[in-house]
């Protein structure tokens, strides 16, 4: 009698190996092809909103096809909907770059398929995690003993941070939540990110738990200010518990005064949260580590990897010197993830997510790939190129620059002489921001800084070169009929 055959599925559960070497050495062909091309790709996409969806079957295919088919759709349908962030004219937003060794980390990482929840269930992961963070840490000057725990994204570490303060604020919120307790507040620049707005409404706080507190002339967090808002909390009955401080404002990078916010959270008894997701890591440059002063004496820390540190999405480095306030907060070992082994981290103790991707390799890759001074010269560059762009800006008489250049970015816009109205040139402004992003060259954003529509020049990606700002500015001055 024979045994019953096994389904087709069953008999060959994937690829074949066979099969699998040649898809990926094919797959490795499109990449290197992908970034050799990219350069003549629109760096924004030019599609409309469903143009994508509706080229793609709605239904997934019952039987498997060739990778060729896959491959095809990716280079008719899917490549023109991409807005290439590796694209050396992306110089908008914060421009990241999927660098070599970082796109090699992400392949293994993929392969191994290891998942760090527990030290057991992936103990290199975890060491590996501990390790690379040390030497993030030791580059950007900062205390090599801080905890490190890696996350998708700065959005992620600054809740994780904030939902630590919020448990180490003296009240029963862990066991008892919010209900009945004084309303929490915490404090932030009017320039600080969006995303410490998002984590108070998770945590239950409120728009009104923010306090956005004003900045000074050069979009700095005012330390007076600060003061007097806690001191008004206080006296209302309120319960102030952290201040974040940003070093590198999302539109202006501004620094705040971090070594006169720490004495201020010290006086107060707050907890000190230090969002520096961009520009963290061009402390890896000596010449930078000013920006970072003070910051040894943060509760937590922020640092994105994958935005100035040339990793792939997603990597952000959160930092603590208070490691068991974080397992204060989420600490929940049911019994199936009770293991024995001593002296073990187990990350899932530090974060509410449970599963965590090998991150670390990525990062680890990257720092073995360029070196600290290679990292280091690279941030240089990018920093000089800046200066060089925020020089034409300033030389030339219709060109307004509305903020200081400390890293890489830039912020200015088209003045005429002749147009004071401040509708009139954000309509102005618009139009050639409109107008330099269709030509497909180059990408830059915008932001707004004290009520002024301003064009945002940033430079982050490993290809941009001085040929790629100088084609933005002249782009920026033909659009506005300057030249
Ligand atoms: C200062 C700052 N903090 C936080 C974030 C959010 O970063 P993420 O996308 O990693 O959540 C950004 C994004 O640009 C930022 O500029």
């Amino acid at each position: 009698m024979h045994p019953e055959r096994p389904s087709p599925v069953v008999a060959q559960p994937d690829l074949s190996e066979q099969e699998f070497r040649a898809a990926l050495l094919r797959v490795a062909e499109w990449v290197l092809d992908y970034r050799a091309r990219a350069v003549a790709l629109p760096v924004l996409a030019r599609v409309r909103p469903g143009d994508v969806l509706s080229k793609l079957p709605p239904e997934p295919p019952a039987q498997p096809e060739p990778l060729e088919r896959w491959l095809h759709d990716l280079d008719e349908i899917i490549l023109p909907g991409i807005t290439h962030w590796n694209h050396p004219g992306f110089l908008a937003y914060f421009p990241t770059s999927s660098s070599a060794p970082g796109v090699l980390g992400e392949l293994i990482a993929a392969a191994l398929n290891a998942n760090g929840m527990l030290w057991q269930t992936s103990p290199a992961a975890t060491e590996l995690e501990q390790l690379v963070l040390r030497w993030y840490a030791r580059a950007l000057g900062l205390p090599a003993d801080w905890f490190g725990i890696l996350t998708d994204t700065a959005s992620t570490s600054t809740l994780m941070a904030l939902a630590a303060a919020r448990d180490s604020a003296g009240l029963p919120t862990r066991e008892q939540g919010l209900a009945g307790q004084p309303p929490l507040v915490l404090y932030c620049s009017e320039e600080a990110h969006s995303s410490v707005e998002k984590a108070a409404l998770v945590l239950g706080l409120g728009h009104r738990g923010v306090r956005r507190i004003p900045t000074d002339a050069e979009f700095r967090l005012r330390p007076d200010a600060l003061e007097a808002a806690i001191r008004e909390d206080f006296s209302a009955g309120r319960k102030p518990f952290a201040v974040v401080a940003t070093v590198g404002t999302t539109s202006a990078t501004a620094v705040d005064p971090v070594p006169e916010i720490a004495e201020i959270c010290q006086r107060h008894g707050l907890w000190l949260h230090v969002d520096a997701a961009y520009a963290g890591s061009a402390a890896v440059a000596p010449e930078f580590r000013w920006a970072l002063a003070g910051c040894e004496r943060a509760d937590s820390f922020v640092a994105n990897p994958h935005k100035w540190l040339f990793t792939t999405m997603d990597c952000s480095a959160l930092f603590t010197r208070r490691p068991a306030a974080f397992r204060h907060s989420f600490s929940l070992v049911p019994e199936y993830l009770r293991t024995d082994a001593e002296g073990a981290v187990d990350l899932m103790n530090y974060t509410f997510q449970l599963g965590r991707r090998f991150r670390a390799l990525k990062l680890w890759f990257v720092f073995r790939g360029f070196g600290t001074e290679g990292i280091a010269a690279r941030i240089r560059a990018h920093a000089r190129l800046a200066r060089e762009f925020a020089a034409w800006v300033d030389a030339h008489p219709q060109l307004e620059r509305l903020a200081p250049v400390h890293f890489s970015v830039v912020c200015f816009r088209v003045h005429p002489e002749a147009v004071d109205d401040e509708a009139a040139l954000e309509k102005l402004n618009a139009a050639v921001l409109e107008q330099v992003n269709a030509t497909g060259k180059v990408f830059l954003s915008h932001t707004r800084l004290r009520g002024c529509y301003c064009l945002r020049l940033a430079i982050g990606n490993l290809g941009t070169s001085r040929e790629q700002i100088r084609t933005a500015f002249e782009l920026v001055c033909r659009a506005a009929g300057l030249c």
